[in-house]
Order: structure tokens, then sequence, then C-alpha cells
């Protein structure tokens, strides 16, 4: 599996498996037991995706070591100020009943994230995490927290596919080395991308399928892909595309395809507050 080094000089697999809305107890557990058979190990969950207890038993049941799998979270923003985040990462640990994850990230950004980072930096320094990073920050977002923190973060993580490529958000973060994970690879299935033409001639001609054809863009971009599929035989085949070679014209042609906009808007206004509302994970 290809990986990617952060810029704390830890590895990340190029592809993760993603389990965004894939629900507790059994569709979760059953597919990060076919992705983990399948040759993933790299594996994307959060507190708010209240499914980091059956990753934990799927890696677990897996019987593959702990250190060959990276185990990503996030923190919820309910969670967050440097009291509240300390139990946060405590709470999600004791969830996936493991000691340390391997990213930690700060979900959203908003609220008190100057004094949530803070506590993910010492929670790296006492090795409960390995590399910490934040999620949903748009150029502006970044530019407004980033210069508050300590330690940069290692990674972004936000919605990029090839109808939005994040090029200006890529050009600030690439200043620095901090790497772009990116969600809803896929375009979250949107069917307009999965049939594009451009994509399927290229899937014709290579034999894949339109989904590995995105993927495949995406990591000969540099990007870090968390693709996400309760279907067996896309699980598999979302990490085959390391077995061929988009040209330097057919990469342009998919960089074209970006039109600069995604489907979410992290600077809308009543944005943070509309998320705890929708995503209570406790009391
Ligand atoms: P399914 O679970 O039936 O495979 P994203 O990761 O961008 O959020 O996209 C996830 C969506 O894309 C899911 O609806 C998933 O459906 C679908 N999907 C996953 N892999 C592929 C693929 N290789 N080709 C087409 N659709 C896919």
């Amino acid at each position: 599996m290809t990986t990617i080094t952060l810029n704390d000089g830890n590895k990340i697999p190029a592809v993760g498996f993603g389990v965004f809305m894939i629900p507790a107890d059994g569709p979760t557990y059953d597919a990060v037991r076919t992705a983990l058979d399948a040759g993933y190990r790299h594996i994307d969950t959060a507190a708010a995706y209240f499914n980091e207890a059956d990753v934990g038993r799927a890696v677990r049941d897996s019987g593959i070591p702990r250190e060959e799998i990276f185990i990503t979270s996030k923190l919820w923003l309910q969670d967050y100020g440097y009291e509240a985040a300390k139990k946060g990462l405590d709470t999600s640990l004791e969830k996936l009943g493991m000691d340390y994850v391997d990213l930690y990230l700060l979900h959203q950004p908003y609220g008190d994230v100057a004094g949530a980072w803070k506590a993910l930096e010492e929670a790296k320094a006492a090795g409960k995490v390995r590399s910490i990073g934040v999620s949903n920050m748009t150029p502006k977002i970044w530019k407004e927290f980033v210069p508050q923190f300590k330690t940069l973060p290692a990674v972004n993580q936000v919605e990029c596919n090839p109808f939005f490529q994040q090029r200006e958000l890529r050009e600030l973060l690439a200043k620095d080395d901090v790497k772009i994970e990116a969600y809803q690879p896929l375009g979250h299935g949107d069917s307009s991308l999965l049939s594009h033409p451009v994509i399927a001639k290229l899937a014709e001609k290579y034999g894949k399928n339109a989904g590995q054809i995105i993927l495949r863009f995406e990591v000969q971009d540099g990007l870090i892909v968390l693709p996400k599929s309760t279907n067996p035989e896309r699980i598999a085949g979302n990490l085959r595309i390391f077995d061929f070679e988009l040209t330097e014209d057919e990469m342009n042609q998919m960089y074209a395809l970006d039109t600069g906009k995604g489907s979410h808007d992290p600077e809308a206004p009543g944005v943070a507050e509309m998320l705890l509302q929708n995503y209570k994970i406790h009391d």
C-alpha cells in the first residue's frame, strides 16, 4: 500500500476506508472487516459517526496487529475547549478499545478551537495520538485559526472530488507541507460525476470502473483519499488503483473538471449551531 509522509514524519496509507454514515451495530463492523480483508490498513472514523466501538471490535477481530493499521478518529465540536477535549479523546480511545490513535482531528472549525488544539498537542506528546490535524478548514478559516497554534496540523480533511479540487486550499497548505485528506472523494456517489464522459472514457481504456479512475486521479495528484462503500466488491475495487497510471494529458482532462464548488460550505452562517443540533454525542 502506497504511503504518504506527513509533516511530523509519520506515514499514512494513501487510501483509507471511510465509515461516515455507516450504521453502528453491524454494518460498520462488517464493512471494516471486509475492508481489512481486502487489504485496507487505514480506517477513518469519528466520535460523531457513532461507530468507533464497531471499528475497534472489527480491528481486534481481524487478528491484524494493531500497529499495522492506521486509525483516525475525530473530536466532536461538543467537546471543544482544553478540558473537554482531553475527556473527548479519552472517550474515543475507550470506545475504540485502543490506547492510541494514529491520527486525531478537530472535526469542525468552530468554538474554542485553540483550547482543543492545545489538548491535542499534549495528547501527542503523551503518546495517546501519533499525529494531529484538523478538518473542514477553508483557506479563510485556516488563516484565522492556525496562526494561533504552536504546532502545525499534519492534515486538513476536507470535501474534495474532481468537481471540487480545492486548488486554493492546496496551494496554501503546500507551503507548510500539510496534506489534504479528501472526504467524499467520489462526490458522495454523485451520478453526474460517476457517469461523466471523460471518466467513462478513461474507465474503458484502463478496464476500471469510474470510482477507480477518480481515486487514481486523486492519489496521483497527492491526496489521501477516504472512499466509503458498503458493497464488498466496490470496497475491494477501490483499493485496486495502483496497477495503472494516468498520462499527463489524462490528468489535465481531469483537472479541467473542477468547478471550484462543493456541496458543504463551512463558512455559511449558523453551521456550528446546526451541527451541534444534529449531532449530539452525549448530554
Ligand atoms: P456503495 O456503498 O453502494 O458502494 P463517497 O466516498 O464519495 O462519499 O462516495 C460513497 C458513495 O459512492 C456510496 O454511495 C457508494 O455506494 C458509492 N461508491 C463507492 N465506491 C464506488 C465505485 N467504485 N463506483 C461507484 N460508486 C461507488
